[in-house]
């Protein structure tokens, strides 16, 4: 079936956090979900479960941990035992288990910012310190990595390195030959990895994704994966994840650290809505990814014609456009503040991310392209 991205579907009157927060008067394009509905069999599936009417604990889906090794093998030749796969309420739950799993008090988590929030505030969660190795942004913002730079931010207590790719919020999606060298670096000072690959699916044309676990059975080992259907399908508020765990010592671990903080981790609904996508979510992916491209383009070529003092990059995945604001002019430096006040769009705020992001601001195009067009024309009008 076809499905219609431009269709507004009215979401202040839902318990939605993006259109709940701010005033009636603001278009939010912050908090990273869309305002699309899910695939069709997925909402099929879920009114199927909700017949049955009766809602207990669940237990960790076999079907669903199946069906998801099948996909890692036929996307990326990724092949993984069933017994690798757990459950979890969330991709967030994911790493800060992780990080509890591997580090002890004292320890240091290495990551490269500016980062996604949650990340960024992981160590202090567990009492670790944070290990930085800041991403190289070049004039026309594209973002790399320096490997002297990425060395040297680890110290002799630094445990784990936390992986996001594709990067929130600067959109890299890592090249095998960029995610070698972190590997190899990681190998070198004994680190686990935990790679969040939340917005693996969503990957433009000219780039690929590569679980960093699938570049080799010695980096696979130590290797911590964390996915979900949640961005891709838009279910973030259904919670459920999985954590990929190769090597069975640190899979005990992180089950121990699950055990007691996760009591039944697996969302009965978060499941069957992961079912039915995983099953039959390629053709509204295939669609969405095509509509995505098109707002990203639109965001990029805006902002090029008509806001002249701001810059970006072509994000190369995820649906989050992280936009340069340091040659505006703005009061305080801080756009978001801004554009909040002036032109009613709410962005996120680029110090969330760290203090690289001073001057920036991050915005999420996953909207019908009307939504997309207003925020844009209101945030021209802000900087006359
Ligand atoms: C990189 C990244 N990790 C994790 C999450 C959230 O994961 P969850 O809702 O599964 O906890 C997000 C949501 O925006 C994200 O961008």
């Amino acid at each position: 079936m076809t499905y219609d991205f431009d269709q507004i579907i009215d979401r202040r009157q839902s318990e939605s956090v993006k259109w709940r927060t701010y005033g009636s008067d603001v278009l939010p394009l912050w908090i990273a979900d869309m305002d699309f509905r899910s695939p069709e069999p997925v909402i099929q599936a879920l009114q199927a479960r909700i017949a049955h009417g009766v809602f207990g604990y669940g237990v960790e889906s076999a079907e669903l941990h199946a069906t998801l090794v099948e996909r890692l093998s036929r996307r990326y030749g990724w092949q993984v035992a069933p017994e690798a796969c757990v459950s979890l309420p969330g991709v967030i739950p994911g790493f800060n288990l992780a990080a509890r799993a591997v580090a002890q008090p004292g320890d240091g988590l290495l990551m490269q910012t500016p980062v996604y929030p949650p990340i960024l505030r992981a160590p202090s969660n567990m009492g670790l310190t944070r290990d930085t190795a800041p991403l190289t942004r070049q004039a026309d913002g594209h973002y790399g990595i320096d490997f002297d730079a990425f060395e040297a931010a680890i110290t002799a207590r630094t445990r784990m390195f936390l992986l996001c790719n594709p990067h929130n919020p600067v959109g890299r999606v890592f090249t095998r030959h960029e995610l070698t060298r972190m590997a190899e670096i990681c190998l070198r000072h004994d680190l686990v990895i935990c790679a969040d690959e939340i917005h693996s699916d969503l990957v433009f044309p000219g780039h690929t994704h590569v679980p960093i676990a699938a570049l080799d059975p010695e980096i696979a080992a130590r290797t911590i994966t964390l996915i979900a259907p949640s961005k891709t399908y838009n279910l973030a508020g259904l919670k459920c994840a999985f954590a990929i765990i190769p090597n069975p010592d640190v899979r005990a671990r992180f089950l121990a650290a699950r055990v007691d903080l996760v009591q039944s981790p697996a969302n009965i609904l978060g499941q069957t809505a992961a079912l039915a996508a995983y099953r039959h979510g390629q053709p509204w992916l295939e669609q969405v990814l095509r509509y995505l491209e098109a707002n990203r383009d639109y965001v990029r070529q805006y902002v090029a014609a008509h806001l002249s003092t701001l810059s970006m990059a072509a994000p190369e995945g995820t649906y989050l456009a992280w936009l340069d604001c340091r040659q505006a002019g703005l009061p305080h430096n801080d756009p978001s503040t801004f554009f909040l006040e002036r032109a009613k769009v709410a962005l996120n705020h680029g110090t969330d991310f760290g203090t690289e992001g001073e001057g920036f601001v991050r915005l999420n195009f996953g909207c019908p392209r009307a939504v997309l067009s207003q925020a844009l024309d209101r945030m021209r009008q802000a900087l006359l």
